[in-house]
């Protein structure tokens, strides 16, 4: 089988890709992100567009240079500032996001590009309840600069995985993927563009197929 440049293949069952999950209320969602934030914003347009029933409570970010809390401002969502560089250790860190996100009646944390490490500070706060997304198809290029590790190794496809989170990094049950063929004359830039929309595909759906997964296994 060859894939084409602008071909990818969801790792998940049809029938569980459609993003409408089945709960009535919409889930509240806090998200973290370091950079850019076109995952948030692939967040709050699949919400706009009502193929996501949830609603953005707050954005944590932790880089003053983020472009994400400008895209929360152009979204009405509200963004506080959080910079890892203020607080002794990470745990003391994690205390204060934990902190902020139940402020802001946080039931789903999304990392949506959250470029540190988390203590079980966090994840014991919110147990099954953390998303991450990672630009990779894992467990493969674990940790930074996957984008770049994927290129190094020669493999000719590579892709995205939206997972949960548990302690070890990058590592938490699988909750989709989408595979990106690697094209002979991709840079790291060209690759991570082709990633990226792929992303902001699968983040959504795999937001509301978490939630649906949580429904059913309470009932
Ligand atoms: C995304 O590609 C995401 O997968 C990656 O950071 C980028 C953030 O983009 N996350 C990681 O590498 C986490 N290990 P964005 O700020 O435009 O959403």
């Amino acid at each position: 089988m060859t894939l084409r440049p602008d071909s990818t293949v969801s790792l998940v069952a049809p029938s569980m890709i459609n993003c409408q999950s089945d709960q009535s209320t919409p889930l509240k969602l806090g998200i973290m992100a370091s950079g850019s934030g076109s995952n948030f914003e692939a967040i709050a347009q699949a919400i706009a567009d009502e193929q996501l029933n949830a609603q953005i409570q707050v954005l944590v970010y932790n880089n003053p240079t983020a472009k994400a809390p400008i895209r929360a401002a152009n979204r009405g969502v509200e963004a506080v500032l959080l910079n890892h560089r203020d607080y002794i250790h990470r745990e003391a860190f994690d205390q204060q996001i934990v902190k902020t996100l139940q402020q802001y009646d946080v039931d789903w944390v999304i990392m949506a590009g959250w470029m540190r490490l988390v203590t079980p500070v966090l994840i014991d706060a919110f147990t099954d309840r953390i998303i991450n997304i990672h630009p990779s198809l894992l467990p493969s290029f674990k940790g930074i600069n996957a984008v770049e590790q994927a290129l190094a190794s020669g493999v000719k496809i590579t892709g995205c995985t939206v997972h949960l989170v548990c302690l070890e990094v990058d590592s938490g049950p699988i909750l989709i993927q989408a595979a990106v063929p690697i094209l002979p004359d991709d840079t790291a830039e060209t690759l991570h563009a082709r990633i990226q929309i792929q992303e902001h595909r699968i983040l959504p759906q795999a937001i509301a197929l978490a939630a649906q997964k949580s429904n059913n296994f309470r009932f």
